[in-house]
């Protein structure tokens, strides 16, 4: 593997990956993009009360090609029995990814037997949640220290099961933040664990004293740390990811990493997605307006409702829906006033949309924020 000859420890630190450092290396340049599989090009990071099966069938309506993530599932949940509830999805949420949360190599190769059962087309291992809870069961951010089992764990899910098996991670722990450290992590879970695929938060987290909140906010990012990875790492795919808002800055990524991630931005302005398909798969599909994407999502609400979900439960997800265009904020004030109400039904989207004036999005832009 590519590793050994571009051993980290024996190297220092490239140069700032740019347009021109890219220009005059243009052999890696070539390796950045060769080894990227085309649905992590672009993809909606996990994240607990968010990304569930209601908000990924939204987001699969808005791009048909970013690969979506689960929320985190820890393993003990299911070793100790509740599948269904944390793995069943609509088969139009390919492709799809589930990420565990674990560092038991038995439970997560178990958890990996039973993604491959609910034909998940990835499973990835939680290396950076820094979270209380999730600390309690060492698992997350705290085990960036123990590379070796991070290794265990990630050669148990291969060994178990045929899907691909990727890790996601930080740049480092507290004041475990050298480039030793980072490069010893990422080459000891590839060469030992058999992992090719790294998504990297580019800031470090701060396990005691920061909420999970303030360690998305407060650690610098450091972009320059991911690039130089993949430099030292050509023939691993990684992954960049933290704070980027729009389509222009992944593009820009693009140039030094084999794919972003994008966790926020995409949930809360989630239209902000709707060209990712022609302008970073190359389809040429047109892209739906905000309007034909509820029209889309409102026969989903209703089955969703006849099963017995509360409209509450797929409503919160389009709150950003319509972010940036005029009527946003009223579309937002009466799916908050109304969506909890006991029986409350898809006619309430109808008339939150109602709202928003049909081609308002037209005159505006789609890619204006704010609003
Ligand atoms: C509400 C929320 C929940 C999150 N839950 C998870 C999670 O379950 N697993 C995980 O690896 N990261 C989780 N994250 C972190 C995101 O995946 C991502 O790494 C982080 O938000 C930085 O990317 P962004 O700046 O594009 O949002 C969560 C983030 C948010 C905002």
């Amino acid at each position: 593997m590519g590793c050994l000859l571009y051993h980290p420890r024996l190297i220092t630190p490239m140069p700032a990956c740019n347009a021109m450092s890219l220009a005059a290396d243009s052999a890696n340049a070539h390796r950045a993009r060769s080894t990227a599989v085309p649905g992590r090009r672009l993809s909606v990071a996990p994240m607990m009360d968010c990304t569930d099966r209601y908000a990924r069938y939204l987001l699969r309506l808005i791009t048909q090609r970013a690969l979506l993530y689960t929320e985190m599932v820890p393993a003990p949940a299911i070793v100790h029995g509740r599948v269904d509830l944390f793995l069943a999805f609509d088969p139009t949420e390919h492709p799809v990814a589930v990420q565990f949360g674990g560092a038991d190599p038995a439970e997560l190769a178990t958890c990996a037997r039973w993604a491959h059962r609910y034909g998940y087309d990835e499973v990835n291992l939680n290396v950076g949640c820094p979270s209380d809870r999730v600390q309690s069961g060492r698992f997350g951010a705290c085990l960036m220290a123990e590379p070796w089992r991070v290794a265990d764990c990630v050669a148990a899910m291969a060994e178990a099961s045929p899907v691909p098996v990727t890790v996601k991670t930080r740049i480092g722990i507290d004041d475990q933040d050298s480039w030793e450290m980072l490069t010893d992590f990422v080459g000891t879970v590839s060469e030992r664990g058999g992992c090719d695929s790294f998504a990297i938060h580019a800031r470090k987290a701060w396990l005691q004293g920061l909420s999970p909140k303030q360690n998305r906010e407060v650690p610098p990012l450091d972009y320059q740390r991911v690039y130089q990875l993949k430099q030292a790492f050509p023939d691993l795919e990684i992954i960049i990811n933290g704070g980027i808002t729009d389509l222009d800055q992944a593009e820009r990524h693009l140039e030094c990493v084999d794919g972003v991630m994008i966790g926020r931005e995409a949930y809360h302005n989630p239209y902000m997605l709707a060209e990712v398909d022609r302008r970073l798969f190359g389809e040429h599909s047109s892209v739906p307006s905000r309007h034909d994407i509820l029209a889309a999502y409102l026969p989903f609400v209703e089955a969703q409702l006849q099963a017995g979900a509360p409209l509450s439960a797929m409503s919160r997800h389009l709150l950003g829906l319509f972010q940036g265009v005029p009527g946003a904020r009223a579309w937002r004030r009466h799916i908050s006033e109304h969506a909890h109400k006991p029986g409350a039904g898809a006619e309430v989207l109808r008339d939150a949309a109602a709202k928003v004036r049909p081609h308002a999005e037209a005159e505006t832009g789609a890619a204006v924020t704010g609003g």
